[in-house]
């Protein structure tokens, strides 16, 4: 992790700042029908925020939590944070896992696109940063434009198909990470391909067709082909941890 491939210090060195995560006219489409999905979304993590807690508490979460508390500890492990670094959580709900970077004595801003959700994050930790933005979008509020030592995720981004959450880390990466900074994603995800759909055939009609479940050999070629290195833990059987960088 260390050893930087040129093309992810081109990234880093690029000038040009919030490039649209979507590029691509086919993208653009795309963004369009999830832009509607996306504020119909922010109405239901509303709406689901004063039970959130309480349901992964109770263990009353769909299975796709399962081992929800080990995959936010794996993340705090994989991140190998310092007194002091900046972390940026995006996603950050009722910040669970910004809990644990903020426990390890970090400078953490959490970004969520739910009021709700960041009330009840700003309740409960009194330190944590927050910012409302929506992750889609493609400019995000001035307070962000900064450089953090680790961006970190948890059971957000797979609601993005596979090009937008590539194009998200390319964006993380050139305008948001340090240097010798660290992207540690934490998801519902599968080794391979077919693993993944092994398990759509296995759950059958509770496979929830609207969301995109990583797979890890894909996200590897994606990081790839950006000159990115990505290491992939699996957790529990259907949540996994990358680490890139
Ligand atoms: C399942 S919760 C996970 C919360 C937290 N990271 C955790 O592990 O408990 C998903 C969170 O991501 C937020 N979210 C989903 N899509 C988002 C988007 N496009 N932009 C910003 N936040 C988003 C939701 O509001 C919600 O708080």
């Amino acid at each position: 992790m260390n050893e930087r491939p040129s093309q992810r210090k081109a990234l880093l060195s690029s000038k040009k700042r919030a490039k649209p995560i979507v590029s691509c006219l086919a993208c653009q489409v795309i963004i369009m029908k999830l832009s509607s999905i996306f504020e119909k979304k922010e109405k239901i993590f509303d709406a689901w925020s004063v039970k959130y807690d309480e349901m992964l508490a109770a263990k009353k979460a769909p299975i796709s939590f399962e081992s929800y508390d080990e995959v936010l500890l794996a993340v705090l492990e994989q991140a190998r944070v310092k007194e002091g670094m900046k972390v940026l959580d995006i996603g950050t709900g009722t910040g669970n896992l910004a809990a644990l970077f903020l426990s390890a004595k970090c400078v953490v801003w959490g970004m969520d696109f739910s009021t709700e959700m960041i009330a009840i994050a700003k309740k409960k930790l009194h330190t944590l940063r927050t910012v409302q933005a929506n992750i889609a979008e493609n400019k995000w509020p001035k307070e962000l434009n900064q450089r953090f030592d680790r961006i970190v995720s948890s059971y957000v981004l797979h609601d993005f198909p596979l090009d937008m959450k590539r194009q998200l880390i390319e964006r993380l990466v050139r305008d948001y990470l340090s240097e010798n900074g660290l992207i540690i994603i934490a998801d519902i995800s599968y080794p391979t391909e077919i693993d993944r759909s092994k398990a759509q055939t296995y759950w059958g009609c509770l496979w929830n067709t609207d969301e995109y479940y990583w797979a890890a050999d894909e996200t590897n070629s994606a990081c790839q082909s950006m000159g990115l290195e990505c290491i992939y833990h699996q957790v529990s059987s259907c949540a996994g941890v990358y680490v890139i960088g």
